[in-house]
This record gives C-alpha cells, structure tokens and sequence, in this order.
C-alpha cells in the first residue's frame, strides 16, 4: 500500500529501508521514525507470539497504515527471513514497490528461555535459527544485491543495522539459546563490516533496551512508563533516533561498531581486546601456565556483570 507524496524531506528522504520484525516493539518504532525521515519503508513481520508460535499479518498491515495515515509510502513484506526465499523476497520487495534497497535493519527475534539444564534442543534451535540465521539471510540477499550495484557502477551508501543485546555482550542467565545468538550477530556485523566495505556497505550492531512485549513483564520495574508529562525512558522510540542515523547517508565512515542505546543515552560499546599478556616464546606445563594466568589476571579488568547473575 503506498500514497506517493509530492515532495519527501528529512535525513532519509530519498532512501528505501527494510525492517524485520517491523509489527511491533522496537521494529514498529524504527519504521516508524525511517518513514517520520522520509524513508519508503518494507515492514517485515511474521506477527508470531512472544515464543514464535503462531502468525498473523496484522502487525504489519497496521504499521504500514499508519505510516500511510501519516502521509508516508510503506509496504508489508510477510515471509519468513530465516529461510532464502523470505530473505530474498524481502529485497525483492523493496525493489518491486520503490525501485531501490538503501538500508537494511535487522531486528525479528523472539525469546525461549530457560536455564542451560532444561533447555531443550527445539528452543535452541529456534532462537538460533531467528535471530543469526534471520540476521545472515537478510544480509546475504542485501549485500549480493549492493554488490550487483557497484559492479553496474552504481556504488550505493548502504547500510546494515543489526540487532544484538546485552545478553550477547555480556551474557544472561537463563538466556543461554539467545545470548550466543546475540553475540553471534556481534561477530556477524564485524566480518560484514570488513568484508562490504568495498561495495559501499556500513554494517553496525546496536545493544537496544526498550519496554516491549519482549521486556515489559520480566523486567517490569525497569520498564514502567513514567508519570504523566514525564520523559517515557523505555518507549522503543527513544531507541529509533540512533537507527535511523546509522540507517541514512549521514552516517558514512562509521561501520563495525556496537552501540548501546536506552532512553536517553547512546553507549559506544568497546569489545574484546587483548588485555596482560605474556609470552615466554617456549611451551609451558599446564602448572605454568596456571600460574602466568593468576598473575596476569591480577592485573585484568573484572568482566562486566553477567546479567541476572547473582
Ligand atoms: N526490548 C528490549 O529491551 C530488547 C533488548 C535487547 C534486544 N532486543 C532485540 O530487539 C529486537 C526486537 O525485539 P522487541 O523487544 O521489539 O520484541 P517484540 O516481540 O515486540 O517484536 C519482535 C517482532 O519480531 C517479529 N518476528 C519474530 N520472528 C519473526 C520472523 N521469523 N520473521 C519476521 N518477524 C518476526 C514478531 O512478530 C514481533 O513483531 C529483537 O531482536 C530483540 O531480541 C530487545
């Protein structure tokens, strides 16, 4: 569905974005700043459960008539981008309704936890599948397309924004299926990010916190809305501005970075780095190399705190 505008203005004016997951929560919002932008946006939803039953095509239907009722251009896109025909119709999507693909956020995910001991295959499987294979499919099809550009000499200023969390950067109890699926999309966007360059591709990861359906109960306190007249901190909005930043041209120079965004505040995540380290240039015996790993310990930054962890 789609009501041409006579004249597009703002940071993504002349851009086209798709956005997984774009029914609710944190996608809802981001389509909806992209098009608040000028953006044509595809909205991607499966509209499945808090646990990836089910499946409806209203979440995105509504997102896309809102984006309309506000004077944007929006189409659904209703397949499954953990598989290579949903990932592929999704750009081809973009391409049929706006004649372009600028920017791509990943973002559909869902929840199965439990603790590592009752953690069923099924529920490792399924969040694995929808959250690094729904980030690698998506990217895949994007940057083959972005590729395909720049050969036909028409390099683009493309942008990739994926979604980790928290949980994938410093780990979360009874969180074991989606933290390493989060960390995995970490290590995803970096090895995007060196390898796309080339093609005129910036690929960030972002660490959101907002109140969803996702959060609003397990962290319920956290997540309260405010009183009336004050700032709503964990509206999902609040974490929209910095996507469709790293999402618009504007942007250009900044890839391969991880950012933390909540309410207010924009974290520039710094990640693994080589910390005290010694090399003796010979093997060690494993009694040795206990006693270099205590001395180099004592002179290591302490982790962050695992969340949950007591
Ligand atoms: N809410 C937070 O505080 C928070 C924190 C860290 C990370 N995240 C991440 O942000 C993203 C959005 O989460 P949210 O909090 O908005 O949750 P949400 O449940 O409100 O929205 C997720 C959306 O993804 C859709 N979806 C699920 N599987 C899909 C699939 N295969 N294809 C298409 N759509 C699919 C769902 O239908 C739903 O509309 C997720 O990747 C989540 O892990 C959220």
């Amino acid at each position: 569905m789609t009501a041409p505008t006579a004249h597009r203005a703002g940071l993504c004016a002349d851009r086209v974005v798709a956005v997984t997951g774009a029914g609710r929560g944190l996608g809802r919002a981001h389509a909806l700043a992209f098009a608040a932008e000028g953006a044509r946006v595809v909205v991607n939803d499966l509209g499945v459960g808090p646990d990836g039953g089910g499946g409806s095509g209203g979440p995105a239907r509504e997102v896309v008539e809102e984006i309309v009722a506000a004077g944007g251009e929006a189409v659904v896109h209703g397949g499954d981008i953990t598989t290579a025909e949903g990932a592929a119709s999704l750009v081809a999507t973009a391409l049929d309704a706006f004649g372009r693909l600028d920017t791509l956020v990943n973002n559909a995910g869902f929840l199965r936890d439990r603790m590592l001991v009752n953690l069923d295959e099924d529920d490792w499987d399924a969040v694995m599948r929808v959250h690094l294979r729904g980030h690698f499919l998506p990217l895949k099809h994007a940057a083959a397309h972005w590729r395909a550009e720049t050969k036909e000499g028409r390099p683009p200023a493309a942008r990739v924004v994926n979604t980790s969390s928290g949980a994938g950067l410093l780990g979360s109890v009874g969180q074991g299926n989606y933290a390493a699926a989060k960390a995995g999309i970490v290590a995803l966007t970096l090895v995007a990010a060196a390898e796309l360059g080339r093609y005129g591709v910036h690929v960030n990861a972002l660490a959101p916190a907002a109140r969803t359906r996702m959060t609003e109960r397990t962290f319920a306190e956290a997540m309260a809305a405010p009183g009336a007249g004050e700032f709503d901190a964990m509206a999902p909005a609040n974490v929209s501005p910095l996507v469709v930043w790293l999402g618009s041209a504007a942007s250009e120079g900044v890839t391969g970075r991880v950012f933390e965004a909540e309410a207010g505040r924009i974290t520039v995540m710094e990640g693994w780095r080589r910390g005290p380290t010694d090399d003796r240039g010979a093997r060690r015996s494993p009694a040795e190399a206990g006693e270099t790993v205590r001395r180099l310990l004592a002179d290591a930054e302490e982790p962050g705190r695992v969340y949950g962890a007591s």
